[in-house]
């Protein structure tokens, strides 16, 4: 790989053994992925900052990085395994939270903002069209490519710390024109209301394009941002995708020429797709817990969800993810306290999926999230049921669904 002479100063450890480290990893990476030089990156949002999935071997290879080291770019970070300033109540274990807690501080010794969340452009870290990022989090990363317009492949915890630390990636992947092309067609031939109807057609599509990129056309009106987070949180977890286009919505569709050439794959979603899987998130029965926010709710979806709930009081268990900074913009204007009068928890910094499995004895869980949705078999032991938000809070409320 050609590397300019910063670069070969920083391979050379001239910048010391973290940045060489660092460098090695990405020369590594470019020379699996056939990448000819390095690109600049603007920014980073680091994954592998949740101690649940990093256990003691990612914590300790992030604090021997953050011994001296100082990002050279703005990096914001994921979800972490602990609500910060409400595990205690939230009972966690304390051994875990303290990992959980040295973890993030090592990645703030080094510069990283505390974000916590898997969504960053809501609190601040919007890149622009044709920007180069180095973004983890599957949901994230989809987002930015496809509804901001900016590139970045899937990075891990290891590679987006090592862009932060050199502000540079290989050359390789979504950051070349040449793979943000559509690779199939999805013909959308229902209307679609809501978000948990772009979940649900996200789900259905990401099982089958894998890690490829659909490009829908039949939209006929703009998705809200949510429903896009929606769309593509889902396309991420039933499959890979980490690029989407929506014909006349998406920055880099502005008709389908701009993102298809010649003949791809088409697939027809419609009623019966969508009710295949619905049929395969459906459930009667008693509901035991609610999660609304995967990804991260916006304070739209936070009012949504306090319009609801005033006055009312739920027998389920009920979480709404989000960030600190969308929870305080909350708490001024009195959503978060309505959700908590109702006998629900706002949860910040964490979610289901990536903190300590609490034991609370739940069986079903109720969701408006095609990853969640996913998720919740296998990691919680919870059979799920996919709803629209206000079906969740009505679940919510009477404690059980469709009897
Ligand atoms: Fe975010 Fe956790 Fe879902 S990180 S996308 S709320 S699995």
């Amino acid at each position: 790989m050609k590397l300019t002479s910063e670069e070969q100063k920083m391979l050379g450890g001239e910048y010391g053994k973290t940045v060489q480290k660092c460098m090695k990893v990405l020369v590594a990476l470019g020379d699996i992925y056939g990448a000819e030089h390095m690109i600049e990156v603007n920014n980073v949002h680091s994954p592998g900052v949740s101690y649940r999935v990093t256990g003691d071997a990612g914590l300790n290879y992030v604090k021997e990085a953050s011994d001296g080291t100082v990002f050279k770019i703005p990096t914001t970070l994921n979800t972490i395994g602990i609500d910060y300033e409400n595990w205690e109540a939230m009972e966690y274990p304390e051994e875990f939270a303290h990992k959980q807690i040295e973890l993030s501080e090592s990645y703030e010794k080094m510069g990283a903002l505390c974000t916590n969340t898997c969504t960053p452009y809501l609190v601040g870290n919007v890149p622009m069209k044709g920007e180069h990022i180095a973004w983890g989090e599957s949901s994230a990363i989809v987002f930015a490519n496809s509804v901001l317009g900016a590139r970045t492949n899937r990075e891990g915890g290891p590679t987006a710390l090592a862009a932060a630390v050199t502000g540079r990636v290989p050359a390789y992947g979504l950051h070349l024109d040449e793979n943000r092309k559509g690779t199939h067609l999805i013909k959308v031939e229902m209307e679609l209301k809501t978000d948990k109807d772009y979940a649900v057609m996200g789900y259905y599509v990401g099982r089958l394009v894998g890690s490829a990129v659909p490009v829908f056309e039949g939209i006929k009106e703009r998705p809200r941002l949510e429903s896009f987070k929606a769309l593509g949180a889902a396309l991420a977890s039933s499959g890979a995708v980490a690029l989407y286009h929506v014909i006349g919505f998406t920055p880099e569709a502005p008709v389908k020429e701009a993102v298809i050439n010649g003949e791809v794959e088409t697939i027809v979603f419609g009623q019966a797709e969508y009710d295949k899987v619905s049929e395969k998130f459906a459930m009667k029965g008693d509901i035991d817990f609610v999660v609304i926010g995967c990804p991260h709710v916006s304070i739209n979806e936070m009012k949504e969800i306090a319009d609801l709930l005033a006055g009312k009081k739920i027998k389920t268990g009920l979480w709404v993810c989000t960030s600190r900074q969308v929870k305080d913009l909350g708490e001024r204007m009195g959503y978060v306290q309505t959700i908590i009068e109702a006998g629900g928890e706002v949860v910040c910094d964490t979610c289901p999926v990536l903190s300590f499995t609490l034991d609370r004895g739940y069986k079903t869980v109720a969701t408006n999230s095609g990853k969640m949705a996913h998720y919740a078999p296998g990691l919680w032991n919870l059979q799920p049921i996919m709803l629209q938000v206000n079906e969740c809070i009505q679940a919510a409320i009477d404690g059980k669904w469709g009897v």
